[in-house]
């Protein structure tokens, strides 16, 4: 499974990175809520709520996988609205649609944080998830502390899905460059 290590985990990175740096509100915010946790360790970073919800957020977006996970109920019948799905009946769904329903989310697209885990459940479930929380926290936290970047090429639209690439293919194909500096006191 491509999944398995990198790509996954620097796409959250990079759709967060982009939308912190690209909205004043939100790096001033998560700033103020660094500046006040006593230090920048993951098990410590995991604790602000902003920090949390951007993360969550971040990964309603990116999350991984653009093809459908599919799964097969082998010895019972699944009852769903009026539907009876027969024992034995592959079934599937794509979590970039379902992290994307306007019935849900009523601006699909627009980075606004709040909660959603993306990694999958049940017996195939992701087996990288914590791996993948480490990565996040401690290098989104780190960076936001202590670097100012700038994305002069990139707009939030090189972000949205138009691929099904196994994983998700976006405009940017991953390529975001940005101008870093770091904080002045
Ligand atoms: C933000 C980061 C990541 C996301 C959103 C993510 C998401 C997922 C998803 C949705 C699945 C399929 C789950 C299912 O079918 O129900 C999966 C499977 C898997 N992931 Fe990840 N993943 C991430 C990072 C990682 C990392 C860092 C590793 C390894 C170091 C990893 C290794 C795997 C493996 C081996 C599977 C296959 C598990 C199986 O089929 O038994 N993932 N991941």
């Amino acid at each position: 499974m491509n999944c398995a290590g990198f790509e996954t985990t620097a796409a959250v990175i990079r759709i967060a990175a982009f939308h912190i740096y690209s909205n004043p509100d939100i790096l001033q915010k998560l700033r103020a809520e660094l500046a006040a946790a006593p230090n920048h360790e993951w098990k410590t970073l995991e604790q602000p709520p902003y920090l949390t919800s951007i993360v969550m957020e971040a990964m309603r977006l990116a999350p991984a996988i653009a093809t459908r996970s599919a799964r097969i109920a082998q010895d019972k019948d699944i009852v769903y609205a009026d539907w009876r799905i027969l024992a034995g009946t592959p079934v599937g769904m794509t979590l970039h649609l379902l992290h994307r329903n306007e019935e849900q989310y009523p601006e699909p697209q627009r980075f606004n944080p709040e909660t959603f885990v993306p990694f999958g459940k049940g017996k195939c479930n992701c087996i990288g998830m914590h791996l993948a929380w480490a990565e996040i926290y401690l290098l989104l936290g780190h960076m936001a502390s202590r670097f100012e970047l700038k994305f002069p090429k990139t707009k939030a639209e090189d972000f949205y899905v138009n691929m099904d690439n196994f994983a998700l293919g976006t405009p940017s194909m991953g390529v975001v460059p940005a101008l870093v500096t770091e904080v002045t006191a």
